[in-house]
């Protein structure tokens, strides 16, 4: 996902605009650019690949300029080099933009018929063609914007600035977020709030359909037919926004050992921690006893925690569940009614398919919920119901306490809404609360026990090009996210299953070159699982058993490795066993040297198809 920031300033802006670029890295890119305006000349330095090479040109050759935009550019059309970094300039226009324009082909035609001449191989190109056409036909600078914003189609976050008018910057948003910061004398854009903490923790974010005149004392907002519209300034948590690695080698570590303090954020919001009980809050939101059903969409990493999430609705609360990925869910036509509702699990509150998704459940009539860890995100503000996940700014790309928090937030609404179904009684409610809030406690216990033998093993996992990885019932989502974890930062090939299914054809791929883990607390299905462990023991498999004190008593398979944890209450063991499976993905992907917070082609929020 691109990364956008603009400053009009009352010194010179271009170091603070790379600085603010460097908040944004956590999203993924492949090149970066700034523009400034100076003595009513703009100019321009752009760079393939990372931050370092745009702070290497602009320290041989300085921007000047009070006013300015830059972007990090995550390649959608055009390979990633120096060309199609953005800011694109066409006749004193520059533009940076996060999105894609559908209809850029069409436009691109219109304008090459026109005389245009394109330089650049990207989609954004038309947005400062179309600019210039118009600024050429004599249109002014807020006219000609206007005029853009109805002729281009998809999904943006645009900041533009004239060269004749080194007082003001443009922006528009529909899809990506775009948030106006306000300074003392100085006013900031930004793709998020994390991008603009160090100058200001007053906020307002644009709405879809919005663009916005920003200049040095504030900013004019108008909707998609320019009228004036007022949106809300508000204060943000900048200092959580602060954040850095401390004493980590990356964020992915560090926001692997936060999990049992983020968790225990988590937990009081939605627990009472003293009377062992779900807090009221959490189900006057959704009315559980209603229901006759749920939905659940979302991507990646958080689609796995809602595949857990249904595990839990349907044991406890008795709510059959329809899950799906949200990319699929939007295009599905699937025949809703209003005696559902519908859940949304997105840790950056962006996700353009999870969005769709909440509007098509939205237009359908039914009770929306949103999970999510960005209280100001769109998907939050869109929603009937918010449960924030309270697990702090995640940067790294591979998503870990997000997900833990997730499972934490999910499993205190199964539990509420199971007590709301009249399905979960006092005894009960408090034994299974009680069973959460030990969750701090034994992750950091576990955290502060298996790392050596993680490192260990890790190094060994590197070496193979292929991994299964196997589990029933929770713990094969919990395979799933396994595998999505380890192929998403070490690049090696992995494939999660349900133990189950093993023999329904993954069982021909069992060999002495593809490890299989298994992940498999002593629950009711170990037994079961045991059997397909000797199934691929016969085979000359290598087993990487991940269990708990009982389960290693019980089976006397050998392994390639054997990580036991403690003895947990199965209703935390996803949370739990997230601990192994996350630090072997980390580890690997270290003894690989790959870019562990920012792996290659990933972004952290996909705002775009
Ligand atoms: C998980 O490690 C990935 N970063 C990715 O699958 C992520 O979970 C997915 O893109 C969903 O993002 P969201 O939670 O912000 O919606």
């Amino acid at each position: 996902m691109c990364g956008i920031v603009g400053i009009v300033g009352k010194e010179p802006v271009a170091e603070r605009l790379v600085d603010a670029l460097r908040r944004l890295e956590y999203r993924g890119y492949d090149s970066a650019g700034v523009a400034t305006i100076h003595d009513g000349v703009l100019k321009r330095r752009r760079a393939e690949g990372k931050l370092f090479n745009l702070e290497k040109k602009l320290a041989s050759e300085p921007l000047a300029g009070n006013i300015g935009i830059a972007h990090t550019r995550w390649a959608t059309h055009g390979i990633p080099n120096e060309t199609n970094a953005h800011p694109h300039f066409v006749d004193g226009v520059a533009v940076v933009h996060n999105g894609i324009i559908e209809n850029f082909s069409e436009l691109k035609d219109e304008l090459s018929a026109d005389g245009a001449t394109f330089e650049t191989q990207t989609d954004t190109e038309v947005v400062a063609q179309l600019l210039a056409r118009s600024r050429r036909a004599g249109m002014g600078r807020r006219e000609a914007m206007l005029a853009m914003l109805k002729q281009v189609t998809g999904a943006y976050a645009l900041a533009v600035i004239f060269a004749d008018d080194p007082s003001t910057i443009m922006a528009a948003r529909s899809g990506p977020p775009l948030a106006i910061g306000y300074g003392r004398g100085e006013t900031y854009l930004g793709s998020d709030a994390i991008a603009l903490a160090p100058f200001t923790n007053e906020i307002t974010y644009l709405v879809d359909g919005d663009w916005a005149v920003i200049g040095r004392d504030g900013a004019f907002i108008f909707d998609h037919d320019g009228n004036a519209v007022d949106r809300p300034r508000q204060i943000t948590q900048a200092a959580a926004y602060m954040v850095d690695k401390g004493n980590h080698r990356h964020f992915m570590e560090k926001e692997i050992y936060e999990q049992p303090e983020v968790i225990s954020h988590a937990l009081a919001h939605y627990v009472d921690l003293g009377a062992h009980t779900v807090r009221t809050a959490v189900s006057d939101a959704i009315d559980f006893a209603s229901l006759r059903g749920l939905t659940i969409s979302a991507c990646g990493t958080a689609y796995l925690a809602g595949l857990i999430g249904k595990y839990w609705f349907e044991r406890y609360a008795r709510l059959p569940v329809e899950i799906d990925v949200a990319s699929e869910f939007r295009y599905r036509e699937i025949p809703l009614s209003t005696d559902q509702a519908a859940l949304f699990i997105s840790q950056s509150g962006e996700t353009a398919d999870t969005l769709a998704s909440l509007r098509y459940c939205h237009d359908a009539g039914l009770k929306t919920g949103a999970v999510v860890n960005v209280r100001e995100s769109t998907i939050a503000r869109e929603s009937d119901a918010v449960f924030p996940i309270l697990a702090g700014p995640e940067i790294g790309v591979a998503s870990t306490k997000a997900f833990t928090c997730q499972l934490t937030v999910l499993a205190s609404l199964a539990i509420a809404a199971g007590k709301a179904r009249g399905l979960i009684h006092a005894d009960e409610e408090r034994q299974l609360v009680r069973q959460l809030t030990e969750m701090p406690r034994l992750m950091s216990g576990v955290l502060n026990s298996i790392e050596p033998q993680i490192e260990a093993l890790s190094r060994e996992l590197s070496k193979y090009k292929d991994v299964l990885y196997l589990g029933r019932g929770t713990s094969y989502p919990l395979a799933l996210e396994g595998a999505l974890k380890l192929k998403e930062i070490s690049y090696i090939h992995a494939e999660g299953y349900a133990a189950g299914e093993l023999k329904h054809g993954p069982i021909a791929l069992i060999d002495e070159n593809m490890p299989v883990i298994v992940i498999a607390p002593h629950d009711r299905f170990f037994e079961k699982t045991v059997s397909n462990m000797q199934e691929v023991a016969a085979r000359g498999g290598k087993i990487i058993f991940i269990t708990d004190e009982r389960g290693a008593a019980a089976s006397k398979l050998p392994t390639m490795a054997t990580i036991t944890l403690p003895n947990v209450a199965e209703i935390i063991a996803p949370m739990v066993f997230s601990l192994p499976i996350q630090l072997l993905a980390y580890h690997t992907a270290v003894f690989m040297g790959t870019d562990v917070d920012q792996p290659r082609n990933l972004a952290k929020s996909v705002t775009v198809e």
